[in-house]
């Protein structure tokens, strides 16, 4: 197998966003009066916004109508919008930038495959928007991960077969998304948690082309 496009999420890949999707949803679960912590929020990640908030209601067996879930899913953004709207490039985690430009310069392409709708406001913030051939994210997709679709549509959108494409994820039902599209997955944290991926590393900064080439390899 030959790598022709690389495709990453954004949250916890690239970006370090967990922490205010954290502070944002504890707010919204004190008004509603559900106990929130840092262990529930992990479960929160790679889990679209509306999904994030039924989990949170039933943590604490609070039952609302619809109208009410987009309306506090509506408040939540708001004040998570407020953080990344401060954003600068300094929140880009260590070795992104660095690996993402190695494939690049190496031929291969490059994509975004997050269920974010916050997607494109993040990657202006950190000055990274440009560097993408393709961005797959939260606004164009309808089905939430482990559903291979939004990996599927970045391989749509660079014209290149599911089968060459190798992804970079954080979250569990990030790394079945990228099985269920036929694709290679790196995961991005703890081997212990990341069973399913066919190679972990601790961040970026400890992947290479080398590396990447080497699990290429491994695979055929
Ligand atoms: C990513 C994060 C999730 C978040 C989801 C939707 O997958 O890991 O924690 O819930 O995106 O984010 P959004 O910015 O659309 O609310
Ligand atoms: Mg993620």
């Amino acid at each position: 197998m030959k790598t022709e496009a690389c495709i990453f999420d954004l949250d916890g890949v690239i970006v370090d966003t967990a922490k205010y999707h954290f502070r944002a949803w504890k707010r919204l679960a004190e008004q509603l009066g559900i106990e929130f912590n840092e262990r529930d929020n992990e479960r929160l990640k790679g889990v679209s916004r509306m999904a994030s908030l039924e989990i949170i209601l039933e943590l604490g067996r609070v039952q609302l109508s619809q109208g009410k879930k987009e309306y506090f899913a509506t408040l939540k953004n708001g004040w998570y919008n407020e953080y990344i709207n401060k954003m600068k490039p300094d929140e880009l985690l260590p070795g992104s930038i660095e690996f993402i430009n190695e494939v690049k310069n190496a031929g291969i392409h490059v994509a975004i495959g997050s269920a974010s709708k916050n997607t494109p406001l993040i990657l202006e913030r950190v000055g990274i928007h440009d560097m993408f051939d393709a961005i797959a994210d939260g606004n164009i997709v309808s089905k939430a991960k482990p559903d291979p679709e939004v990996f599927l549509k970045a391989a749509e959108m660079l014209n290149t077969d599911p089968s060459k494409c190798v992804v970079f994820e954080d979250a569990v039902a990030g790394i079945l998304a990228a099985r269920n599209a036929g694709m290679l997955c790196i995961g991005i944290g703890s081997s212990q948690v990341l069973k399913e991926a066919d190679m972990v590393v601790r961040g970026l900064n400890e992947m290479s082309l080398e590396k990447l080439k080497n699990l290429e390899e491994k695979i055929s």
